[in-house]
């Protein structure tokens, strides 16, 4: 049975997410009594204990519009600071120190939370261990998880040095959305969908993750990133699992990760000829990002699924910044009606039935129905019928309330497993730095001319 933690440790509580996003979502937690625990907080910064926590109220007055002044009090007296350098070993005796000394029970259950660069992350975990810190504890690491797949490998090898699978959670926000649990509960609560699901109803899939914004103020860590490392090779390939994948056995955290995994490893490997890599104009002038660099803005890849379910369906993906929207939306395209009895509005044929999965930025599903256009003729016309599960439902809780409780609960499944993180490596590899030039597309366009041409590039939201 999973351990729930005594003590929470936060590696890098003074940097940017720790600011926009672990902070507000740890005061949520606190509003909720599902953070009661010390919260002792690492990074190399001259900040005291009373630095972080007025540091910490302004992160959270800055995310949550209504904040209740008891809660915010009894949350910051959760958190303490250890400064100092995560190369420097008293760091970590004054860290087990101040453990030791916090939490409750003489030998707490420790969860550590990883908010630094992946380079720090066999630093930290094998300095845990020289101070006995990784017994009892488990390891919580954010993304990226390695470069590729043979760098991945090496750092989960470095993790095991010290830590059981069981002790690892790697970190995707985006298994922490409600929208993307909720494909899940789309699937396999509703049985509605099921007969269609397979290459038997489907024609094609399209998965569009467009965002509005550029690269800003990130220019020295997304050009050595790029589109497919960002956002493909993690987020959306998740996305994708849970899509496509056959029903878990059951609802326990492996099952529904051996489900993902089975359909990941049946993934081909994405084709380059089948690949539009783009870069906005302007890009090359952002600070940080190498001169003449060739890294991707956007990409455009087609998955194919060599399975029993989804063989001949491609599912085509596409995922940029400088790009009209911001949206993450999925279209599940139908085939057509066997013989056409009816003609579209400007074509020959009407479209097909188009099934539509709204994530971001709102939640909920849109079925594209060909309705009669009223007046003479057999005019076949779309009109959408739409859901907004956020005015049914209410808001959802953000991602990283649901990470950090399911880490200090200790339960693993939405978070991901080193053998599907191998297969989602394996399938980006032939993109990744291909060292060609990617084509230019202004900002504020739907990515390079001639790229994909689908049906989601209308994204009228219904
Ligand atoms: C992050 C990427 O992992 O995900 C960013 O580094 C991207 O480039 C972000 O913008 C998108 O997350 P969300 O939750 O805003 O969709």
């Amino acid at each position: 049975a999973p351990v729930p933690g005594d003590v929470l440790v936060l590696f890098g509580i003074s940097g940017d997410l720790a600011h926009k996003k672990i902070l507000p979502a740890l005061y949520r937690l606190t509003e909720r009594g599902e953070l009661t625990v010390p919260v002792v907080g690492v990074a190399l910064t001259d900040w005291d204990t009373e630095v972080l926590r007025s540091h910490a109220a302004d992160a959270v007055r800055e995310a949550i519009e209504k904040v209740d002044d008891d809660v915010l009090q009894r949350f910051l007296g959760l958190l303490t600071l250890v400064a100092g350098d995560y190369a420097d070993g008293s760091t970590f005796s004054r860290l087990a120190d101040e453990v030791r000394a916090r939490a409750e029970p003489d030998d707490p259950f420790v969860v550590h939370y990883l908010a630094v660069p992946p380079s720090l992350f066999g630093t930290v975990a094998d300095a845990l261990a020289t101070v006995g810190l990784h017994r009892r504890a488990r390891l919580v690491v954010e993304k990226p998880f390695g470069h590729d797949l043979a760098s991945a490998r090496a750092l989960n090898a470095a993790l095991a040095r010290h830590y059981t699978e069981d002790q690892v959670f790697r970190v995707d926000h985006y298994l922490g959305k409600e929208s993307v649990e909720d494909l899940l509960v789309l699937r396999f609560a509703n049985t509605v969908l099921e007969p269609l699901w397979s290459r038997t109803w489907v024609d094609r899939i399209e998965i569009t993750m467009a965002e509005s914004f550029d690269v800003a103020d990130r220019g020295s860590f997304y050009d050595a990133v790029g589109t497919v490392r960002d956002v493909v090779q993690n987020h959306l390939l998740q996305v994708l699992a849970y899509l496509t994948m056959e029903a878990p056995r059951s609802d326990a955290a492996d099952d529904q990760r051996d489900a993902k995994h089975a359909l990941l490893a049946s993934v081909r490997a994405i084709d380059p000829a089948e690949t539009v890599r783009g870069q906005y104009t302007g890009y090359l002038d952002v600070p940080g990002v190498a001169p003449g660099s060739t890294t991707e803005t956007f990409v455009s890849v087609v998955l194919h699924i060599d399975d029993w379910r989804w063989t001949g369906v491609p599912v085509h993906i596409r995922a940029g910044k400088a790009l009209p929207e911001t949206l993450l939306e999925i279209d599940v395209v139908l085939q057509a009606p066997p013989r056409p009895l009816f003609t579209g509005v400007d074509t020959g044929t009407p479209p097909a039935n188009r099934i539509r999965i709204r994530l971001q930025p709102d939640s909920g599903v849109t079925f594209f129905v060909l309705a009669k256009q009223p007046g003479q003729g057999d005019v076949a016309v779309e009109v959408p019928v739409s859901v907004d599960l956020r005015q049914v439902l209410g808001l959802a809780h953000e991602p990283y309330e649901r990470i950090f409780g399911d880490a200090l609960v200790g339960d693993p499944a939405h978070f991901a497993r080193f053998d599907t993180l191998e297969e989602a490596w394996r399938i980006v590899a032939p993109i990744l730095d291909p060292g060609t030039t990617p084509q230019p597309y202004a900002p504020g366009t739907w990515g390079p001319e001639g790229g994909p041409v689908t049906a989601g590039t209308t994204t009228s939201n219904a």
